[in-house]
């Protein structure tokens, strides 16, 4: 296959994909990153968009057998944010034109937390009358909930499905008859019936995982008309049943990570490539496998950042996996520090814009 037929092409197949996330020569891939970057640049600009991400709490009910939080790591402070200091943090990003708001926690699915959520939403849509987009990252739920959430004002959700190999996820999953994948892939459909601007995206490197199943997982998105994705490496976290395999079957070398970085960046690309106009976030994954991750990613096409505006004191508590970036740091200095990284890639952040995916207003009819 020659590479620069398939970057001229107007529409991507399976096995070009696959073509292109096997890349290695430095050469080829400059060329593929470079053709990505020129994609951002005809249906995005060269604005890249901020959401303030707080981790506002790491209690979880699940136990997902590669995350450093999952509910059996007896090892981990559990946190819940004071109310205070959530309506705090939120106003601090409005206050410092993020424009977007993403709160993120473990899943908890009872009337607690989800009235809880519902109310914290109403107070930061308060916060400069509606000035702050605001996304959600609270796991599955019912329809009823997403509807409630959606009502109380969030407008966009992201729910990873983690691997579009159903086989491959519950190898990932505890097999208790409570981590299906099809209930995962519902809730992306219940999400979309009820409105949001929908985001879902995959694990990188996972073991098992082949380059025609993350061509498959592209083939996803674009199969449930998805907006915003956000994706990245898999990260080995120590205190982990996949991490201890990982680690005991010698798979976790600086060659190997040298890999599920190149595989996270060549997914960034691919998929700019054949979706064009969705948003894409670069990862903090990514900087845990190399000081430079994101700003790779951006260059190769990705649009988002998700700068940390977690509370310091339970930085260290909210850890999906090791080497997790910016734990030093408080939200001024990881304002600054992706401010600096942005320029540095001859970007400009899109202050006090909200940055919605095109893609979304450019399929409302195909919206359920
Ligand atoms: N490495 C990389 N990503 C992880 N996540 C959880 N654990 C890890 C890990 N060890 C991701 C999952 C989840 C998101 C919140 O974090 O994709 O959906
Ligand atoms: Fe919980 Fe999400 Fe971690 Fe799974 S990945 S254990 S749902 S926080």
């Amino acid at each position: 296959m020659d590479l620069q037929t398939v970057l001229h092409k107007d529409k991507l197949n399976k096995e070009d994909l696959v073509f292109l996330l096997g890349l290695t020569d430095p050469q080829d891939l400059q060329a593929f990153y470079a053709a990505a970057y020129a994609v951002k640049l005809e249906y995005i600009g060269n604005v890249d968009f901020y959401r303030g991400l707080l981790e506002f709490s790491n209690r979880c009910i699940k136990n997902c057998r590669y995350c450093g939080i999952r509910r059996g790591n007896t090892e981990v402070v559990r946190f819940d944010t004071p109310r205070e200091d959530i309506l705090h943090m939120a106003r601090w990003c409005y206050e410092n034109h993020y424009g977007s708001l993403c709160l993120q926690s473990g899943e908890r699915q009872d009337e607690a937390f989800i009235s809880y959520v519902e109310g914290l939403i109403r107070d930061i849509k308060r916060i400069g009358g509606g000035a702050l987009g605001l996304t959600l990252c609270c796991g599955e739920q019912t329809e009823a909930t997403y509807r409630r959430w959606f009502e109380a004002g969030a407008h966009r959700y992201l729910l990873r499905i983690e691997t579009s190999n159903p086989a491959l996820y519950a190898a990932l999953h505890p097999q208790d008859g409570h981590h299906e994948w099809q209930v995962r892939k519902d809730c992306l459909d219940a999400l979309a019936r009820t409105g949001w601007q929908v985001g879902t995206g995959v694990m990188i490197g996972l073991p098992g995982q082949t380059l025609e199943d993350l061509a498959d997982d592209i083939l996803f998105y674009e199969a449930q008309n998805i907006a915003m994705i956000g994706m990245g490496p898999y990260v080995v976290h120590h205190n982990t049943p996949i991490g201890n395999e990982v680690v005991a079957a010698g798979k976790d070398s600086p060659a190997d990570r040298e890999r599920r970085l190149r595989l996270g960046i060549n997914m960034v690309a691919a998929t700019r490539l054949y979706l064009k106009d969705v948003n894409i976030a670069a990862t903090t994954a990514l900087q845990a496998l190399h000081p430079l991750g994101r700003e790779m990613a951006l260059k190769a096409g990705a649009n988002i950042l998700m700068p940390l505006v977690t509370l310091p004191r339970f930085r260290t508590q909210y850890q999906l996996y090791d080497n997790k970036p910016c734990l030093e740091d408080g939200q001024e200095e990881c304002k600054n520090c992706l401010a600096s990284r942005v320029a540095s890639i001859g970007d400009r952040v899109g202050w006090d814009q909200w940055g919605d995916s095109p893609h979304f207003f450019n399929t409302l009819d195909r919206q359920p």
